[in-house]
């Protein structure tokens, strides 16, 4: 699977660091090459002698300890990886590089790579959560660096929660993917852009108006695009879901944000996907305080929201738009109204009054639309598999367009 990728492993000091030496077991099983740095604090769980036995590549602990004199370790690694992985990752190490700090052989060696890194925290649940730790990720996502979630379990400080690091078979898996994702795949070379989740359209501080997608669609949408090669685009409204690996990942609120993300990167996209639900309304004035109860009713005024997918089809040369159509009656002909009224090449309508899709559900059942007058049903199924389908109904229709570009 991962023959003669070039792996470079980062290990921090936490008690996960024993992952991390089954990590790079199963790297080197499915036939990459791994190199490994440790910081100080990694040493204390577990010796760089392990990590040399199961690489079969001597271990970089100082900054200043060279072992070959022809070069500088540091810029040699960084050059050298296909891939660095940090994990476990602290957060003293996700701290560090979010402020550009670099005092010892592992954040040096961040900071001199061009190549994708990947951040598998692993830390107790409140540090996780804590503020500081939060901002220094958020830097980190803004800047382009790739999270593995934590998953949630027994902590080895006794709580439960947040924060246990990733397991190394899917830690590999996801490797893996990203590899052959850069293969000639349907999408390879493409960029799609999908839009998922609520839009949040305040109030006040502490009120909001919004509807109940949880982004599963959306997100299963972004996942098969990258996994058939598409350097993906996932611009996501609030949702309580893990955030992908493999693609950039926009966090937006409102509909006003959505619709400033989607216009930066529609110009060279060649796939559209608005799988969002968009507030069409929005509080025509947001009170800067918390509103206070009155005797009474209450009015709150509302205005239009822009309809991206509208402003995206006015705008579109050579994109392939395709809109999502969330129904509760006449679900196929109100699709067909919206493929016309906002220059769609694709609808994909869901009844969201059916128990076996819409929102918040692991499955949908949808039929696909197209501009040419195509009607293409799908019966009920995970949005996982779903998402696949439709990609793959799109992209055989599409294939003479999407080779020409
Ligand atoms: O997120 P889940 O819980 O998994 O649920 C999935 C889903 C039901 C949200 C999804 O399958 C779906 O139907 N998404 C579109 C929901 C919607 O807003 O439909 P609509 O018929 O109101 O809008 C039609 C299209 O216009 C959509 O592509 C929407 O993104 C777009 N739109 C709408 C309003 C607006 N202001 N801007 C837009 O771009």
């Amino acid at each position: 699977m991962l023959l003669n990728k070039k792996i470079l492993l980062c290990v921090t000091g936490g008690i996960a660091v024993y992952k991390a030496v089954a990590l790079v077991s199963k790297l080197s099983q499915a036939g990459a090459e791994v190199k490994v740095i440790m910081t100080e604090s990694a040493q204390q769980f577990v010796t760089p002698l392990t990590f040399q036995a199961m690489s079969r590549n001597d271990v970089f602990v100082d900054t200043f300890d060279e072992k070959d004199s022809r070069v500088i370790a540091h810029i040699d690694l960084a050059d050298w990886a296909d891939l660095v992985v940090v994990a476990p990752a602290t957060a003293n190490v996700i701290g560090k590089l979010a402020n550009g700090i670099a005092d010892d052989m592992v954040t040096t060696t961040l900071l001199a790579t061009t190549a994708e890194v990947w951040i598998a925290p692993a830390m107790n649940v409140h540090m996780y959560e804590n503020k500081a730790v939060i901002r220094n990720m958020t830097t980190l996502h803004e800047d382009g660096y790739q999270f593995i979630e934590p998953s949630e379990g027994f902590l080895a400080c006794g709580y439960i929660g947040k924060g246990r690091l990733e397991e190394p078979e899917k830690i590999v898996e996801l490797i893996a993917q990203r590899f052959t994702s850069s293969k000639n795949l349907p999408l390879s070379g493409k960029k799609v852009v999908i839009t998922a989740g609520p839009t949040r359209e305040r109030i006040d501080p502490v009120r909001y108006v919004s509807n109940f997608s949880s982004g599963k669609m959306g997100y299963a949408m972004a996942e098969a695009a990258a996994a058939l090669g598409a350097e993906t685009i996932l611009i996501s409204g609030p949702v309580g879901l893990d955030k992908p690996v493999g693609m950039t990942v926009i966090d937006v609120e409102s509909a006003a944000e959505m619709l400033e993300a989607v216009r930066t990167h529609f110009d060279d996209a060649d796939i559209v996907v608005k799988s969002a639900a968009v507030a069409d309304y929005r509080p025509k004035d947001i009170h800067p305080e918390k509103m206070k109860k009155q005797a009474g009713d209450s009015v709150i005024e509302l205005e239009r929201t822009t309809d991206i997918l509208r402003t995206m089809g006015g705008m579109k040369t050579h994109q392939i738009l395709v809109g999502f159509a969330a129904e509760t009656n006449n679900a196929v002909g109100y699709g067909m109204g919206k493929l016309e009224s906002k220059n769609l090449d694709y609808v994909i309508v869901n009844d969201v009054t059916d128990p076996a899709g819409g929102f918040g559900s692991d499955t949908n059942v949808v039929t696909l639309l197209s501009k040419r007058g195509t009607h293409q049903p799908f019966q009920a199924m995970a949005k996982t598999a779903l998402a696949k389908v439709l990609f793959e109904a799109i992209i055989q229709e599409e294939s003479e367009q999407l080779n020409d570009r």
